[in-house]
């Protein structure tokens, strides 16, 4: 065994190595008891005996044996040497020594390849308020905070929204309504798997928002898609076995912007009310409007019955807080948060408090007046813009809310729009192709254009070189 032992690790030790030979000595020993070259309980040589074999000094075998006592490889037995410990943990042994995949080979997340279209100015975000009221968080929090907290969300920050969504949207909560989410694709299929009957349909908008569908798809219920013209969705149609949950954008529809009349939204909740079927009101970019009075919203129409309001943080703040919001019907409450706590337990306790106090102080309400006023600037900067570099491509949809703006392609260009909205992340702009919002009928073709998430000086120089990767790729 001496002789075995010192054969397994004299290849691996190297004199002119930077690292020191005790610490090359300890980690081939370690390796080999990983690997189960060296079972457990088996006898090592003695320091003395190994430093001859290997022709290094003894204090270097010591330091390595001392090490991985230390580190509970190894272990003396009094008086009768040094052994491999006997009980290492299984999961000891199941380390691979194959080495992980570098963090070069691992997929990357899409947002972190290219600008997004929907996202408000985060060169605006006060980084420095944020960073000192999570520090007075943190110096407030006690013992409580640090445990199981309520699975519907963090109390004080329910009320705070509740508070926030009666004045700016007329929507109807109490807290208790209100449940905290990561977001709203993770809301919508919460509440698909806690309230909608597997075999009851979920209806999107077509065209509608893909990541809502995505968070569908791997579902059993059945997918239903309902049109949309220039009013918004329109009614789902008759054919249409068991709605079980219609998802719909009526402050400004996703992606081609249209604000729903009070006469279609009537027409939707009668529906609602004759299928017995629910309506996720998605209000996703609703703090954002430049002109005119916000529409208030479908939820405070229905009372809160038939309709669950549906809101995010990912665009009043930042899309990497994870925070959005749903404010259930009082009867589907309790269900909704078993079913969270039963399979998600709660949510992450200290951005929650840090939110609320944003909001509590103010800093909210006078954050979204700001952006308002920054992004009104950028929107007039990026109609010009577009007039002026890339009108011979597109036709823009005017606008005067949200955080996009449609370009339809004109058919005379010879270039698809996911072919488009690469040329725009190269130029830096945040694009989406259009047609990644259509499921079932043909997709239209175009881009939605982020006008928001550039700085004021940048958005004609970001524009003109779009309009130049395209002239180039087209030849016209
Ligand atoms: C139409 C629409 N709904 C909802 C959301 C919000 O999704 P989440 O809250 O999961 O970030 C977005 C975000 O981009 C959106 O564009």
């Amino acid at each position: 065994m001496k002789q075995l032992v010192a054969s397994l690790l004299a290849p691996g030790l190297d004199a002119a190595s930077a690292t020191p030979l005790n610490e090359q000595l300890a980690q081939l020993l370690r390796q080999t008891v990983l690997k189960g070259q060296i079972g457990p309980g088996t006898r090592l040589p003695s320091s003395r005996d190994l430093a001859t074999r290997l022709s290094i000094s003894r204090n270097t075998v010591l330091a390595a044996y001392d090490q991985l006592i230390a580190e509970g490889y190894l272990e003396t037995r009094h008086g009768a040497g040094t052994f491999v410990a006997a009980d290492l943990p299984d999961s000891y042994m199941e380390i691979s020594p194959t080495p992980a995949p570098a963090p070069a080979a691992l997929p990357r997340a899409p947002g972190l390849r290219r600008p997004l279209a929907g996202m408000p100015a985060l060169d605006q975000f006060p980084t420095a308020l944020w960073a000192r009221l999570s520090g007075s968080v943190w110096r407030r929090a006690g013992p409580e905070h640090l445990q199981h907290n309520d699975p519907a969300g963090y109390l004080p920050l329910r009320a705070a929204i509740s508070q926030y969504l009666g004045a700016a949207r007329g929507v109807v909560s109490e807290p208790e309504q209100i449940l905290i989410v990561s977001g709203l694709q993770p809301g919508l299929k919460l509440l698909a798997e806690s309230i909608v009957p597997k075999d009851h349909a979920i209806v999107l908008e077509d065209p509608g928002y893909p990541g809502l569908r995505h968070a569908v798809e791997p579902l059993p219920h059945p997918l239903e898609f309902t049109g949309v013209d220039t009013d918004g969705a329109v009614v789902p149609p008759a054919g249409i076995r068991a709605p079980g949950l219609m998802v719909v954008s009526p402050s400004r529809q996703y992606p081609l912007g249209q604000t729903m009349p009070l006469r279609r939204r009537l027409e939707i909740l009668d529906w609602a009310r004759r299928t017995d079927a629910l309506v996720l009101e998605d209000d996703y970019d609703s703090e954002f409007r430049y002109a005119g009075r916000p529409v208030s919203s479908l939820q405070g129409l229905d009372g809160g019955r038939h309709v669950i309001y549906g809101g995010s943080f990912s665009k009043s703040l930042y899309l990497a807080l994870r925070l959005g919001y749903l404010v259930l019907p009082a009867h589907l409450a309790e269900r909704v948060v078993r079913y969270r706590s039963a399979t998600d337990s709660f949510p992450a306790i200290a951005p929650q408090m840090l939110l609320t106090r944003f909001i509590e102080e103010g800093h909210f309400a006078r954050h979204l007046r700001h952006l308002r006023n920054i992004h009104r600037r950028r929107l007039a900067l990026f109609q010009a813009a577009a007039r002026a570099h890339l009108a011979r491509y597109f036709s823009f949809d005017e606008t005067d809310a949200g955080l996009h703006v449609v370009a339809h392609r004109h058919d005379t260009v010879p270039l698809a729009d996911t072919m488009l909205a690469a040329l725009a992340h190269r130029a830096g702009v945040g694009a989406v192709p259009l047609s990644a919002s259509y499921c079932t009928i043909t997709p239209q073709q175009g881009l939605l254009v982020g006008f928001a998430n550039m700085a004021d000086d940048e958005i004609d120089n970001r524009l003109k070189s779009l309009g130049h990767a395209i002239a180039q790729e087209t030849g016209f």
